[in-house]
């Protein structure tokens, strides 16, 4: 395929405006995949992803399109549809020419929309909109189509309607690819070859297996490669195409987009963004991206001790096919060994935590989770705090210069019906408007600088919740800027658990302080002494319960001499026992933990 003959786009969307089925569809009017109820959602392969609705790990394929009796060769970059995976977004972009923006017909504009369309707009991809869902009865095309003009300016006067569902308009969208979209700038055969590295997973039969972007030159199987990044050498083991599993054509040309198996032992080293060239013939490495950084942490335990091999071995074998998790290791002197792991955000922690716990059923305790605090001393020394533990306090104060949290622009869209509460939830979270647009007479567009750390607990829950699930959020980074923050101690009987530490703005630390001591004597057993429940900053009690001590001995019933029962219940006791960690003199049961760690 000469490269005039190639087209490669994306779909972008926001979550549920139905950019999978829409994949579908145009696998199966190309012939890609038969038409068949089985092959639903070919592009989500795992089932987490597949159970929450959420594409994460990108996914290609290509497909043959006859377009005025000439065959085209369309490859299909997909795109995670969320807000964490922004950076995933932007690599899958990078091998695109244009986008297909993806809008429902009844919702109308979406946070993900916004953010999708400016990630793709800043990439310099052709957009081209799309009006999906036109066969629901609360369907409002027109209406719609006004929106997309008044935020992105984009012409909509032959704007396809669709229905993915039903299939209804999906006909005519490849030839508007072919149209719209132009080919990938015309690479030359005959240089060394030049191949971005863009995307990487394990498979379990053939190991890494890499996408490729080939810009110059040919990738053949054979081929002897180096790596730009590591300067390592590889055998093209096998390469081709994803139509829609592996098929191998033996070469790919400039233009194509392709796999490439080339005996990597592990993701670690297909380094996204990496250029590849031919033995003997060294090229100038591409512009690579930025690696994705984590911005939440949690910690995460086994239940009981002697668990910490398994669960180490789940997330190693996680960790392998997901390359924007850290992972290091941690001791609590509450949950005793674990992990700290890193992820690009609360979404990405809570499909990583589901798949730790469906795929390998490992029984876990992950803490609340907590942004990269950044703390300057004043000789100089800067420290990225991960941990709430590891925050500085009591005389550690006085070499503290400054302390910086992480800021996120924030983009949210509602019906204007939920507008003043919106704005109240954004401005008790220290929030800063930064512009409030109505898209149409009902819709508006609002923009916040919030600090991050307000919003990785319970901000989208509570957004969700007072606009009745209607206001949709989206969100990138915005820096670091200098912020009062303190770190509030939980203590049992004296004792800190340092599990249960938090960093807090001072002004809010109070009111956080005397909610926890409140839930914590909700959900502590009581025991046979009492128990005293304080939240500290520094040396300063902000608030205070008390847990009395428990009454009854529960063996005391059995004294009748019923010795079975007793044991039965000492018995059960013991097992209890296992799922609980000692603070002090006072025992936590995991069920405990739990409720202190959701918010
Ligand atoms: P992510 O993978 O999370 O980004 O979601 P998605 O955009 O891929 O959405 P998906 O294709 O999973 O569709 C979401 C829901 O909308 C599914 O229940 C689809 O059946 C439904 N849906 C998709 N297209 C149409 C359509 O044209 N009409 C109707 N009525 N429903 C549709």
């Amino acid at each position: 395929f000469p490269p005039e003959r190639i087209r490669n786009f994306s779909i972008i969307a926001h979550i549920d405006h139905g950019k999978s089925t829409l994949a579908d569809r145009l696998l199966e009017i190309t012939g890609t995949i038969r038409k068949d109820r089985t092959n639903k959602q070919v592009l989500d392969k795992l089932k987490v992803e597949r159970e929450r609705g959420i594409t994460v790990k990108a996914q290609t394929v290509s497909m043959f399109h006859t377009y005025k009796g000439e065959q085209y060769l369309l490859n299909l970059i997909d795109t995670p549809g969320h807000v964490d995976f922004s950076y995933e977004v932007s690599r899958s972009l990078s091998a695109c020419q244009g986008a297909l923006l993806l809008v429902d017909a009844s919702q109308g504009i979406q946070a993900q929309t916004v953010a999708n369309f400016y990630l793709a707009f800043g990439q310099d991809l052709e957009i081209v909109p799309i009006l999906n869902k036109v066969d629901l009865p609360a369907a409002d095309p027109d209406r719609i189509a006004r929106q997309i003009e008044t935020a992105f300016e984009l012409p909509t006067d032959n704007i396809l309607k669709i229905s993915a569902k039903t299939g209804l308009g999906c006909d005519a969208i490849l030839d508007r690819v072919i149209e719209a979209i132009p080919p990938p700038t015309k690479g030359d055969t005959t240089t060394p070859l030049r191949a971005l590295l863009f995307d990487s997973w394990y498979d379990t039969y053939l190991g890494v297996i890499c996408l490729f972007s080939v810009l110059d030159g040919r990738l053949k199987k054979g081929d002897k490669v180096l790596s730009c990044h590591s300067d390592r050498k590889y055998d093209v083991l096998d390469v081709g195409i994803m139509h829609p599993e592996q098929r191998s054509t033996g070469v790919l040309f400039p233009g194509q987009v392709g796999y490439a198996i080339l005996g990597m032992k592990s993701t670690s080293e297909a380094h996204i963004g990496d250029t590849f060239y031919l033995l003997g013939n060294k090229v100038e490495a591409l512009p690579g991206f930025q690696p994705a950084k984590p911005m939440v942490f949690s910690g995460v335990f086994p239940v009981s001790a002697d668990e910490f091999p398994k669960l180490n071995d789940s997330i190693s074998k996680l960790a392998i096919n997901d390359a924007s998790v850290t992972v290091a290791k941690e001791t609590s002197s509450s949950l005793g060994q674990g992990f700290r792991l890193g992820f690009l955000g609360t979404l990405h922690m809570d499909v990583f935590r589901q798949r730790l716990e469906q795929e390998y059923e490992a029984n876990v305790i992950c803490t609340a989770p907590t942004v990269p605090f950044k703390v300057t001393y004043k000789d100089g020394t800067v420290h990225h705090i991960r941990n709430p533990a590891e925050f500085p306090e009591g005389p550690m104060l006085t070499k503290v210069d400054n302390v910086e949290e992480p800021t996120i622009n924030a983009t949210i869209l509602t019906p204007d019906v939920y507008l003043g509460p919106i704005l109240e939830l954004c401005n008790s979270r220290r929030g800063q408007e930064t512009e409030l647009t109505y898209i149409d007479d009902t819709r508006v567009m609002i923009k916040y600088i919030l600090p991050m750390t307000e919003v990785v607990t319970d901000f989208y829950d509570r957004l969700k919740s007072i606009s009745s699930g209607f206001a949709s959020f989206d969100y990138e980074e915005a820096g670091y800027v200098d912020a009062d923050l303190v770190k509030l101690n939980v203590l049992l009987n004296s004792k800190p658990v340092d599990a249960l530490a938090s960093i807090q703005h001072r002004s809010s630390a109070e009111m956080t302080a005397r909610q926890t001591v409140a839930k914590l004597k909700d959900v502590l057993d009581r025991q046979l002494y009492e128990i005293v429940i304080q939240c500290a900053v520094g040396g300063k009690i902000m608030a205070r319960e008390t847990l009395a001590a428990m009454r009854k001995n529960v063996t005391a019933k059995c004294y009748g001499g019923d010795v079975t029962r007793k044991l039965k219940l000492l018995e059960k006791q013991k097992k209890g026992k296992a799922r609980m960690k000692m603070v002090g003199n006072v025992e936590i049961s995991q069920e405990a933990f739990l409720t202190m760690m959701k918010k």
